[in-house]
């Protein structure tokens, strides 16, 4: 049984740390906040949901990075959301120290875990997070493919009025407005989504999609956490159960897709070793023209952090 710690504990973090609990699948969650207090109070306040809802997997809130000594995997969720106007990226600045500091210390206590980046810019931070890990490229993933998947999974099971269960696609390149969701590569029990909706609908819900985190923003003051606090525990459950799921993941590129040394969501296989393959899709010329414009793009804010 492992040890989770996630560090962050607002919105995002304590909902990943309140998921995995409920999933009860490891032994320990240690929630880290600069907040003390304000880990402690969430980490008290999940373990008495414990004894309603069934589980055993501890909770610790915690300021003191000692506690996360000996951590298998880290989900970071330190950090400040977008505000209504922002974009993910204007975020960098401030994240980029954070998440700098937030590995180092972690480093320090933990030999060789499997990190989960969730702050923004999310492909930059992981970028910043492998950097500063000084880990193999496989121990060091960003969480964004599976929320956006998520969202464009479920504004067609809304328009199909299918179950979302149903409902099987892929979305690769950086998490922000350049996403690339992949019709060709979406599904419904089996069938090919383009069967069963016409073009003009299945590009409105693409749009919809990659404008989808900012629709929350606007609703709501700040960004997510549900989806993506579920979307980041679904990736601890895939590596502590050695499950080799396949999900878009944010990773460095060496060479696949034709890309070198930049960060993107492709789809990887997950096991108990992080990343253990990166699939290799044949995209037609159209579906890698707009998978490198987004890769363009990121490259271009990884720049403003190198120059940092
Ligand atoms: P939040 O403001 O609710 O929580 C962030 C927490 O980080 C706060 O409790 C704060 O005290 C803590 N923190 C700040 N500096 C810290 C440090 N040095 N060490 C430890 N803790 C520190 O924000 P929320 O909504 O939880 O979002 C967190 C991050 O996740 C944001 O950057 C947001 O943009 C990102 N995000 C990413 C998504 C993705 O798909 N990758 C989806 C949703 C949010
Ligand atoms: C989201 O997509 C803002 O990245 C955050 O909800």
């Amino acid at each position: 049984m492992s040890k989770v710690t996630v560090v962050g504990a607002g919105n995002v973090g304590a909902t990943v740390a309140n998921v995995l609990a409920h999933k009860d699948i490891v032994k320990e969650v240690v929630l880290v906040d600069i907040v003390g207090d304000l880990a402690r109070g969430k980490a008290l306040d999940s373990w008495q949901q414990a004894p309603i809802d069934h589980y055993s997997t501890s909770l610790k809130g915690t300021s003191d990075y000692k506690d996360t000594a000996n951590s298998d995997i880290v989900v970071i969720t330190a950090g400040i959301p977008r505000k209504p106007g922002m974009s993910r990226d204007d975020l960098i600045s401030t994240n980029a120290n954070i998440v700098t500091s937030v590995v180092k210390s972690i480093m320090e206590h933990s030999k060789n875990p499997i990190i989960i980046v969730v702050s923004n810019p999310l492909d930059v931070m992981t970028y910043a997070a492998l950097k500063a890990s000084g880990l193999d490229r496989t121990r060091v993933f960003g969480m964004a493919g599976i929320l956006d998947t998520a969202r464009y999974r479920a504004f067609l099971a809304t328009e199909l009025n299918v179950s979302p269960k149903d409902i099987q696609a892929l979305l690769m390149g950086g998490h922000g407005d350049t996403m690339v969701p992949l019709p060709r590569y979406t599904t419904v029990a089996g069938i090919p989504v383009t069967e069963l909706i016409d073009g003009d609908k299945l590009n409105a819900i693409v749009e919809r999609t990659k404008v989808g985190g900012g629709e929350l923003v606007k609703l709501m003051g700040t960004s997510a956490w549900y989806a993506p606090g579920a979307a980041a525990a679904q990736m601890v459950e895939a590596i502590v159960k050695d499950e080799n799921r396949i999900f878009p993941v944010c990773a460095q590129l060496t060479g696949e897709y034709k890309l070198n040394n930049v960060f993107v969501g492709v789809p990887v296989k997950l096991s108990k070793k992080g990343i253990e393959q990166i699939i290799e899709l044949n995209l037609n010329n159209d579906e890698m023209g707009l998978l490198h414009a987004s890769a363009e793009h990121v490259r271009e804010v990884m720049e403003v952090f190198d120059k940092m």
